[in-house]
C-alpha cells in the first residue's frame, strides 16, 4: 500500500517550484502581521533574540525532520504517522486540528488585507491622522470585515476544491519577490524618517527585563507558526520531494527566507512607528496602521505602493492559508474517503462560522468569552501557544525514539550520496534537547500566562486525541 502510494506521488516540477511552495506556506501573515506586533508587545530586541534562538535550535531541526518523515513515508501527516505506528496517529490528527483552528482566524486577517488593498484607493490615505481610528472602527464593525473574510475564504475554497493550487503558486512566484522588493523600499523610507533611530534601538538593543516564561513561549510558538511547523504541513510537502534533493539544505533555505522576511517587516515598521510617535504595543493593528501612514506621506505614488503592498500581502497570506486548508481537506480525502469537493465545502463552511465568531469577537461580541477570551484569541492562543509547539515536540519524540537512526541518516544523506556533516548534532537535538526544551518552555509559559484555563483545556484536547488515536 505504502509502496503504491509512493509511486503515485508526483514530484515537484523543479527545486525552485518546491522552494516557492514551501516558502509560500511559511511566509505569510505570520511574518508581516504577527511577528511585528508580537515584537512590539514583548519588548522588542530581547524578543527577537529569543525568537532567533528558537528558529536556529528548534525550527531548523524540526523543518529538517518534517521533510525527512514526509519523503521517507511518501505520505501526508496523518498517514505518515499511522504507517509507522497506529498509536501515533493522534499526533498527525493534532496537526489537522491545528490547521483547522488556525483557519478559524487567519481568513479574518486575510480579509483585512484584501479590504486594505481597496481602501488604499478609496480615501484611507487622504486623512493620515485618522488611519488608526479607521482600523479600529473597521475590524470591530458587524458587517464589513465579514464580507471581506467571506471573499477571502471563497478564493481559498475555489482553489482547493479544484485542486489547482499550482495557479496561486505561479502568482506567488511573481508576487513574493514583489513583496520582498516593496519591503526593502519601505525599510528605506522608514529608516530615513526623522526620529527613526529610536525604532532601531528598540529592535536591536535588547531589554532583558521584558522577558519571562510567557515571552519565551510566545517566541517559540511564533517560530512554529511562522515556519508552518508542528502540524504536518512540511511533512506533506516533503512527501512530494524528489529523492535527489538535499533535505537539510532545502530546510535551511526555507528557514532563511522566512526569517529574513520577518526581520524585514520589523525593520520596515518600527523605525516609522517611533518616528510617528505611535505605541509599539498596539497589537494586531500594527501593520495596518503603520504601513498606510508611511505611504500617506508620499502623495499619489504612495497610493499605488499601498495597493501593491496589500495585494502582495494578500497573496502571501493566500499561499499560506491554502496550505492550511489543504492539510484539513487532504485528511478527509485520504483518511475518511471523502470526495475533494465535499471535503472542501464542508471544511470551508465550518471555517466560515468560526471566522464569523472570531471577527465579531473584536466588536459586537467582545463580551462573549470562553475561558476568558473571545473567539479570535481562543483559536489563536490555542494553536500558537500550545498545539503547534506540542505538535513539534511529538514529532521530535517520534523521529528520535520511534524511527531508526540508520533510516534517518539514509534519508538525510540521500543514501550516502550527499553530505550532512551535522547529522549527529541534529539527531541529538531532535532526540534529547528539543523535547525537553519544549516541555520546559511550555511548562513555564503556561504558569506565566494569563489564560491558564484555556491552556489546560488545550492539553486535555491533546490527551483525548491520544486516547482515541487508533480511531483517527
Ligand atoms: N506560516 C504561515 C504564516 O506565517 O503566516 C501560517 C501557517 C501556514 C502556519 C501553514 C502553519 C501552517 F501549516
Amino acid at each position: 500500500m505504502q509502496q503504491a502510494e509512493k509511486k503515485q506521488r508526483e514530484n515537484w516540477g523543479s527545486r525552485f517550484g518546491f522552494l516557492m511552495a514551501a516558502a509560500g506556506s511559511a511566509v505569510g501573515l505570520g511574518n508581516i502581521w504577527r511577528f511585528p506586533y508580537l515584537t512590539g508587545e514583548n519588548g522588542g530586541g530581547a524578543f527577537i533574540v529569543v525568537y532567533l534562538i528558537c528558529i536556529v535550535v528548534v525550527g531548523l531541526s524540526i523543518m529538517t525532520a518534517e521533510f525527512a518523515v514526509g519523503r521517507r513515508t511518501g505520505l501526508a501527516a496523518v498517514g505518515a504517522y499511522k504507517s509507522q505506528n497506529k498509536n501515533w496517529t493522534f499526533a498527525g490528527a493534532l496537526g489537522v486540528l491545528s490547521g483547522f483552528f488556525i483557519m478559524g482566524f487567519y481568513p479574518v486577517v486575510g480579509g483585512w488585507s484584501l479590504a486594505y488593498m481597496v481602501k488604499s484607493v478609496t480615501g484611507l490615505l487622504a486623512a493620515p491622522e485618522a488611519i488608526g481610528d479607521v482600523f479600529g472602527g473597521f475590524i470591530g464593525a458587524p458587517v464589513e470585515p465579514l464580507a471581506w473574510m467571506i471573499v477571502y475564504l471563497a478564493i481559498n475554497l475555489v482553489i482547493v476544491a479544484k485542486g489547482i493550487a499550482g495557479g496561486i503558486e505561479k502568482a506567488g512566484k511573481v508576487l513574493m519577490p514583489t513583496l520582498f522588493v516593496l519591503l526593502l523600499f519601505i525599510i528605506f523610507r522608514s529608516v530615513s524618517l526623522p526620529g527613526a533611530a529610536a525604532g532601531l534601538s528598540f529592535l536591536f538593543k535588547p531589554d532583558w527585563s521584558a522577558v519571562n516564561g510567557s515571552t519565551v513561549l510566545a517566541a517559540l510558538g511564533q517560530a512554529f507558526f511562522s515556519l508552518s511547523l508542528g502540524m504536518g504541513c512540511m511533512i506533506t510537502y516533503g512527501s512530494y520531494l524528489n529523492k535527489k534533493e538535499n533535505l537539510p539544505s532545502n530546510a535551511l533555505t526555507v528557514v532563511a527566507m522566512d526569517t529574513s522576511v520577518a526581520i524585514m517587516a520589523g525593520l520596515a515598521i518600527f523605525p516609522a512607528l517611533f518616528a510617528f510617535g505611535m505605541e509599539p504595543t498596539q497589537g494586531p493593528g500594527l501593520v495596518f496602521v503603520v504601513v498606510p501612514s508611511i505611504f500617506a506621506a508620499m502623495g499619489s505614488i504612495g497610493t499605488l505602493f499601498s495597493v501593491i503592498f496589500f495585494a502582495a500581502l494578500t497573496v502571501a497570506a493566500l499561499t499560506s492559508s491554502l496550505s492550511l486548508m489543504e492539510v484539513v481537506v487532504a485528511y478527509l480525502i485520504d483518511e475518511k474517503s471523502m470526495p475533494r469537493k465535499t471535503a472542501t465545502y464542508l471544511t470551508s463552511a465550518i471555517m466560515a462560522v468560526m471566522c464569523v465568531l472570531s471577527s465579531l469577537s473584536l466588536g459586537v461580541m467582545s463580551k462573549v468569552t470562553v475561558f476568558g477570551v473571545g473567539a479570535f484569541d481562543f483559536f489563536d492562543i490555542l494553536t500558537d501557544k500550545i498545539f503547534l509547539a506540542i505538535g513539534g515536540m511529538l514529532l521530535a519524540i517520534f523521529v528520535g525514539w520511534f524511527m531508526k537512526k540508520e533510516d534517518l541518516k539514509d534519508e538525510l544523506t540521500n543514501g550516502g550520496t550527499v553530505k550532512f556533516g551535522l547529522f549527529e548534532v541534529w539527531y541529538n537535538l531532535v532526540k534529547f534537547v528539543i523535547p525537553v526544551a519544549i516541555a520546559v518552555v511550555a511548562y513555564f509559559g503556561i504558569t506565566a500566562i494569563a489564560q491558564k484555563s484555556l491552556m489546560i483545556f488545550g492539553l486535555l484536547i491533546i490527551l483525548v486525541l491520544a486516547i482515541f488515536s487508533k480511531k483517527l
